[in-house]
């Protein structure tokens, strides 16, 4: 049986908990998280492993990326079950802050990303978004100080937002972005799955299928325009509310308007019935 991971509510108390390993010269990995643990999470941690001798994984539902009609009240809260995964995955560290040590009284000061935090995507949507995760994310950074820190492609905006942030915040550590880990049917995992119906989750999967099928198309020199054309049209057939299937540049994601602008990351967001569900793919 592994060891428990230490768990840490205060800043002071992380700092403790890391000390030993910076005396030794160890490396840490940090794994962001909001908790409601799964499989994509969990390969964030594997990979951490082999990155670092150390790991902390945060857990913190962080309510300046909510906005007020969102689901910060309902979002899945699994602390124990979380912990017990966490020790299984030999994470060493469990960065859980209440949020009066992530945001004390008198909090006053706001990350506000630019670039690709502004490409008309997520942050159409969710315009509170991404000034939140930055925050958040760059008070993660310093408070555990990680060598390195693993986020999902799965928010794939994300992963270029908290990139660039560390760059031009010169951050000495390394973002690491790691694969979408899906269903065997190509859904991919989410906290937010939780949320779908019988009927919904059999259904979901288009998302991830009109990502791949699109990719092909256009890798076969189809035209852009017409292949977004029909998998926009196909998604609204399964019964979903679009907000954005999009062809972008995959790293500033700035709209492409051929294959040749590229490389090329397909970007989409839908709702179905009360949940939003994201997925993207590389061409
Ligand atoms: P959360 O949604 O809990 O996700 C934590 C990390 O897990 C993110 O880097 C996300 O991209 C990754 N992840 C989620 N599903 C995944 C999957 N199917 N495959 C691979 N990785 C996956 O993203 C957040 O939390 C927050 O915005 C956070 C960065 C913690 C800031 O509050």
């Amino acid at each position: 049986m592994p060891r428990s991971p230490i768990i840490a509510r205060t800043v002071p108390a992380l700092r403790k908990a890391l000390l030993p390993f910076r005396r030794k010269g160890q490396r840490i990995a940090l794994v962001p998280t909001m908790g409601a643990l799964h499989e994509g999470h969990l390969t964030l941690v594997k990979e951490a492993r082999k990155r670092a001798d150390r790991v902390v994984v945060s857990i913190f539902v962080n309510p300046t990326q909510f906005a007020a009609n969102e689901d910060f009240g309902s979002y899945p809260r699994t602390f124990a079950s979380d912990v017990a995964a966490l020790t299984e995955a030999k994470a060493d560290v469990v960065w859980a802050p209440t949020a009066k040590a992530m945001y004390p009284e008198g909090f006053a000061t706001r990350i506000a990303p630019e670039g690709a935090a502004l490409a008309g995507l997520e942050d159409k949507f969710r315009p509170h978004f991404f000034g939140g995760v930055a925050t958040v994310v760059a008070k993660l950074f310093t408070q555990v100080a990680p060598d390195v820190a693993l986020f999902g492609q799965k928010d794939y905006q994300q992963l270029q937002v908290v990139t660039q942030m560390a760059k031009d915040l010169d951050l000495p550590l390394k973002v690491i972005g790691v694969p979408t880990v899906r269903e065997k049917d190509g859904l991919a995992l989410s906290s937010r799955n939780a949320y779908l119906s019988q009927q919904e989750r059999a259904r979901a999967p288009v998302l991830a299928r009109v990502l791949k099928t699109a990719a092909k198309r256009i890798k076969q020199n189809e035209p852009l325009e017409m292949v977004l054309e029909e998998g926009r049209a196909e998604i609204a057939r399964a019964g979903f509310a679009l907000d954005y299937l999009e062809a972008r540049h995959a790293v500033t994601l700035a709209p492409i308007a051929a294959r040749k602008d590229g490389p090329i990351r397909l970007l989409v967001a839908a709702k179905i019935g009360k949940t939003r569900l994201i997925d993207n793919l590389g061409v």
